[in-house]
């Protein structure tokens, strides 16, 4: 790895281990609501079945270990890989009563899982943080068994998602000049939309040794409530590239930009939810 995928890696895992970790682990149960058809169309597409051996990569507060585990019980069984101490033990807590469920505190960079190799390896946005991805697919390979599946949902770019791009040019249009450069503008930099580019994915998962792979986008609504939009709001301002826009400006101007968001998506509600569209794109490549 090169010098600058090393220090984009180290910058991941300390973020996923400090305030956007807490973040995420914080607001689990509201995610966990809003990624449900993300959760149900992945599990289409990967299809486990009982008695296969899945890793969950980035497996988060254990929502999708979860699903994975019921799955494949009763033989079946699924390891939960996370780097973030954090959010692991919202998924230890939620897990503590699931019997086929491991849970690994390390690096999908080059932790590989002992024993038998996996059936599937499975992940709900926890792939898009690498940086080196070519490095950390081979290194995932190496835990799939011959002709095993790799199966991941990532997010589209932030123009074809209204849901993140209407509260974060509402938050940029509160913030002094110069505007930060545009969420993955640089292609290797990871983070939240780092894989919106499906080519470029596609590219990726061949060079760390996946001789074929698929995509195809998934569409549809994240939902929020509207009795309360200015919870609403600062939720939204808090998540994902927009939290990161705000995250070391002054409390007056957070303040400020979760009324323009407010502002923003009032106008959108229907009774009482506010449904913003999201796309999401389903990847799957196979191990030689
Ligand atoms: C956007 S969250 C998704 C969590 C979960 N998959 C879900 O859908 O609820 C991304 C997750 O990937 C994890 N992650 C980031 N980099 C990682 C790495 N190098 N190795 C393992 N996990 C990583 C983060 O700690 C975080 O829990």
């Amino acid at each position: 790895m090169t010098d600058q995928a090393t220090e984009r890696h180290a910058r991941q895992v300390e973020a996923w281990n400090g305030p956007t970790g807490a973040q995420w682990a914080a607001s689990e149960a509201r995610t966990e609501r809003g990624l449900a058809p993300v959760l149900a169309a992945l599990m289409d597409w990967a299809a486990p079945a009982p008695g296969m051996r899945v890793l969950d990569v980035g497996c988060g507060a254990g929502g999708t270990t979860l699903a994975l585990a019921q799955a494949v019980a009763p033989t079946g069984h699924v390891t939960g890989l996370d780097v973030s101490a954090v959010i692991l033990e919202a998924a230890r807590a939620r897990l503590a009563e699931t019997p086929n469920v491991t849970l690994t505190l390390a690096d999908a960079l080059t932790w590989s899982l002992p024993g038998e190799p996996a059936d599937l390896l499975f992940s709900r946005f926890g792939v898009m943080f690498f940086g080196d991805p070519v490095a950390a697919f081979a290194n995932l390979r190496r835990s799939l068994k011959p002709a095993g599946r790799f199966a991941f949902a990532a997010w589209a770019p932030l123009a074809e998602n209204p849901w993140m791009d209407i509260p974060y040019q509402a938050a940029l249009s509160v913030l002094p000049p110069p505007a930060p450069p545009l969420p993955a503008s640089d292609p290797n930099e990871p983070g939240q939309f780092a894989f919106g580019n499906p080519a470029r994915v596609l590219r990726l998962l061949h060079d760390a040794g996946y001789p074929t792979a698929r995509v195809r986008p998934f569409d549809f609504n994240m939902r929020f409530p509207a009795d309360d939009i200015a919870r609403t709001a600062t939720g939204l301002s808090n998540m994902g590239q927009t939290g990161r826009l705000l995250r070391d400006h002054p409390e007056a101007l957070r303040t400020q930009a979760a009324t323009a968001i407010a502002q923003a998506i009032t106008p959108l509600a229907k009774g009482p939810w506010i449904d913003l569209p999201a796309r999401v794109l389903l990847f799957e490549a196979a191990a030689p």
